[in-house]
C-alpha cells in the first residue's frame, strides 16, 4: 500500500513505520506507553509538560517525562509561548534522551492559551515561527509541532502555519483537523489536513482526527495525501492499533481481538501501572483504564460498572483475573454500547 512507509524518516531519524500514537495528558503516562510501544507504533508521544516548569527543575513535570529504552522512538511535547525559553527547553528534552521534541499548539484548555500557549499560539503563527526557530537552533533531534486547523472556521491558519514551521526548520508538523472552538466535538475536517500538506514542501504531515482503525487510517492517507497518522482516542484499550492499522493498509487479514487477548491486555497495563504508580492511585487510574478496554463490547456492562468502583488494587486485579466470557454469556462483540466514563 503506498501510503504505508516501513521504514519512515522523520528528518534524520528513521522510525519503524509512519503510524504514530499521540500526546493525551491524562492518559498516555508510563504505563500506557509501556503497554502500547510493545505494539511498534513508529512514534510514540508523551504528555504534554510546560517549558516554563521544566525550566525550573519541576520535579513532578520530570517524572511525566519518565520512560524507558523500550518506548523508543518517543517524543517530549513541550507547552509554552515564550520564545526565551523554547530553545532551553528544547535542551532539557534532548538531554533526557527523547528522539524528537514537539511543540503543542491545539491544547484547547482556558488555562493554557490564556497566556497564549497550546492552541492560544494558532492566533499567532510568527510567534510559532520564533518558537520553533529557537527550538531548531537549540538541539541536534527533530523538532515537531502539533497544532488544530485554526481558533475557528473564520480563522484557518493552518496552511499558514505549515509554512512557517517548514522556514523555521521543523521536520513535521501534525495537523488535527478540528478547531480550538470545536474542542473534540464533532468530526475533523480533513480538507484542511490536505491544505497543509499542498503547502508542504519538505516538512512531512501528519494527519490527525477520527482514525480509529484501519479503515478510517486508509480514508485519512487517501484523502489528505499525509505522510503519517497520529491516533489518540483510538490507542485507549486499543494498544494494538498501530498492528492493526498496519495490517490492513498492507493487505493482510486483521486479527480480531478476542475476549481473551483483551483481558490478558487489561491485566497487563494493570501490571503496569502496579510497578509505576503509588497503590491508592493504581485503583483510580484502572477505573477509567479498564473501562476502556471494554468500552465498545456488548455484555461488559457489569465489569465496567464493577471496576469503576474499585477502591484498592487487590480488588482490581481480583476483578480482572475471574472476568469470564461466563459472565458476559458469550454476547462478547464490539457494539455501541458505550462507557460513559471519558478520558
Ligand atoms: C484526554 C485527552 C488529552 C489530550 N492531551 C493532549 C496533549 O497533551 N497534547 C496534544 O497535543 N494533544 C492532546 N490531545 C489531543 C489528541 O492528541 C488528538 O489531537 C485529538 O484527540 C484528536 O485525535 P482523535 O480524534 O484521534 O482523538 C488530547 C486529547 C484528549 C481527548
Amino acid at each position: 500500500m503506498k501510503h504505508l512507509k516501513t521504514p519512515f524518516s522523520i528528518g534524520k531519524l528513521s522510525l519503524l513505520n509512519n503510524i504514530f500514537y499521540a500526546p493525551l495528558a491524562g492518559c498516555s503516562d508510563y504505563p500506557f506507553r509501556k503497554m502500547t510501544s510493545k505494539y511498534n507504533p513508529g512514534l510514540i508521544f508523551c504528555e504534554m509538560v510546560k517549558m516554563d516548569a521544566l525550566i525550573r527543575h519541576d520535579p513532578n513535570t520530570f517524572h511525566i517525562l519518565d520512560y524507558d529504552q523500550s518506548m523508543h522512538p518517543i517524543s517530549a511535547q513541550l507547552c509554552g509561548s515564550k520564545p526565551s525559553l523554547a530553545g532551553p527547553s528544547a535542551r532539557i528534552i534532548e538531554d533526557l534522551g527523547f528522539d524528537t521534541v514537539d511543540l503543542n499548539c491545539g491544547c484547547p484548555v482556558d488555562k493554557v492559551t490564556k497566556d497564549g500557549s497550546g492552541s492560544g499560539m494558532l492566533k499567532n503563527p510568527q510567534l510559532i515561527g520564533e518558537v520553533i526557530s529557537n527550538m531548531v537552533a537549540a538541539v541536534k533531534i527533530p523538532v515537531t509541532l502539533k497544532i488544530r486547523a485554526g481558533w475557528d472556521e473564520d480563522s484557518i491558519t493552518a496552511p499558514q502555519i505549515t509554512q512557517i514551521a517548514e522556514e523555521a526548520g521543523a521536520a513535521a508538523i501534525c495537523i488535527h483537523g478540528r478547531t480550538r472552538k470545536q474542542g473534540y466535538k464533532g468530526p475533523a475536517n480533513w480538507d484542511y489536513i490536505k491544505e497543509c500538506k499542498d503547502v508542504a514542501k519538505t516538512i512531512q504531515v501528519i494527519g490527525n482526527g477520527d482514525v480509529v482503525d484501519g479503515p478510517s487510517a486508509k480514508r485519512m492517507f487517501e484523502h489528505t495525501n499525509c505522510d503519517a497518522v497520529l491516533v489518540a482516542r483510538g490507542t485507549l484499550g486499543h494498544p494494538w492499533i498501530a498492528k492493526e492499522i498496519i495490517r490492513y493498509l498492507s493487505g493482510e487479514d486483521v486479527e480480531n481481538y478476542s475476549f481473551e487477548k483483551r483481558r490478558q491486555d487489561l491485566l497487563e497495563h494493570f501490571l503496569h501501572t502496579l510497578d509505576y504508580h503509588p497503590s491508592r492511585k493504581v485503583a483510580v487510574d484502572m477505573r477509567r483504564v479498564g473501562c476502556w478496554y471494554f468500552k465498545k463490547a456488548a455484555g461488559t456492562k457489569a465489569f465496567r460498572e464493577a471496576i469503576s468502583h474499585a477502591d484498592d488494587s487487590e480488588m482490581v486485579k481480583k476483578l480482572i483475573l475471574n472476568f469470564s466470557l461466563d459472565d458476559i454469556q458469550n454476547e462478547f462483540s464490539d457494539t455501541n454500547e458505550e462507557c460513559s466514563e471519558e478520558c
